[in-house]
């Protein structure tokens, strides 16, 4: 199978996702790869076509075991009989049905599964969870995932078989959290920009970097991780609970896990 042209959409808020496919991608190798970050909102407006002659890579990070819910309702993709590979990125805990999800959904879409696989990350609440990943062993295996992808599509010819991943549906019930992270410091803000323009759903005000709308928060700690100056974080009321979640997570996912691949 001759492919034309990569398309590349990744949702990545703290920037792990994004590295990873960046990697997936050079392994791939494709002479025309065009990139589509579905964390800004003018981006995911416009379904993304795609043909039979491209590839479609899709990257996500696993929140609680599912793709973030911003997608659970679909992919902004038209696809046509499009090869569609499935990538969840997560912070060693697991990835549960995230995997599956997104394939139902590439699959939704008008894709053919072609590949899937799970990496891991340093965990974007709790750093102490995948700390230092990826790694170099991490960075081999998501390179040698984009080339193996590449030598199965160039060695099919017609339709693409049918693809099987883990996961259950229904899927793993999503948690709304009590712990959206607020602008703590107003004082310390240096008015760089950099929450308000993070934002995936746009509701830090990028005058007074408050959050406007925090029920419409996904928790996603792309704000924290993106301030220079660490005055973005959980309520001081919040704060000892959501320490405490952490530890009792990091405490129950020390043993490390490993690149698994689908193809
Ligand atoms: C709200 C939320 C829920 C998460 N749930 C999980 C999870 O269920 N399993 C896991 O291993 N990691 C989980 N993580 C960690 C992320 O999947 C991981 O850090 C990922 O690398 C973040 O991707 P990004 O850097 O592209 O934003 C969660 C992170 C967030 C923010
Ligand atoms: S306000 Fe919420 S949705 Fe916006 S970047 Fe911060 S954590 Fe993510
Ligand atoms: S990223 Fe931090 S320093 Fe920059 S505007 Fe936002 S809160 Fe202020």
């Amino acid at each position: 199978m001759d492919i034309k042209r990569l398309h590349v959409a990744y949702f990545s808020p703290t920037g792990t996702t994004e590295r990873t496919l960046r990697l997936v991608a050079e392994g791939f190798g494709c002479a025309e790869t065009v990139w589509h970050d579905w964390g800004d909102p003018e981006t995911r407006a416009l379904p993304l076509d795609c043909g039979a002659d491209e590839a479609l890579i899709v990257g996500m990070p696993v929140y609680y075991g599912r793709i973030p819910s911003l997608f659970h309702a679909g992919l902004p993709v038209r696809g046509r009989r499009t090869p569609f590979v499935a990538v969840a990125v997560y912070g060693n805990r697991h990835y549960d049905d995230a995997l599956l999800e997104l394939k139902t959904l590439g699959e939704q879409a008008g894709c053919v599964t072609t590949g899937a696989g799970a990496f891991v990350a340093q965990h974007s609440l709790n750093p102490d969870m995948g700390r230092g990943r990826p790694d170099a062993s991490d960075a081999a295996a998501m390179r040698g995932f984009g080339k193996a992808l590449r030598a199965k599509l160039d060695g099919v010819s017609g339709e693409v078989p049918p693809l099987d991943v883990p996961g259950n549906a229904p899927y793993r019930a999503y948690q709304p959290t009590p712990f959206a992270p607020a602008l703590l410091d107003a004082e310390s803000c240096l008015h760089c920009g950099l929450c308000a323009r993070v934002c995936p759903v746009r509701i830090i005000d990028p005058e007074t970097f408050l959050v406007s709308a925090p029920e419409r928060c996904l928790f996603c700690f792309g704000c924290v991780r993106a301030c220079p100056v660490s005055v973005r974080g959980p309520r001081p009321e919040a704060a000892e609970a959501f320490a405490a979640k952490m530890a009792g997570l990091a405490a129950r996912c020390t043993v490390r896990r490993d690149p698994e691949t689908f193809l």
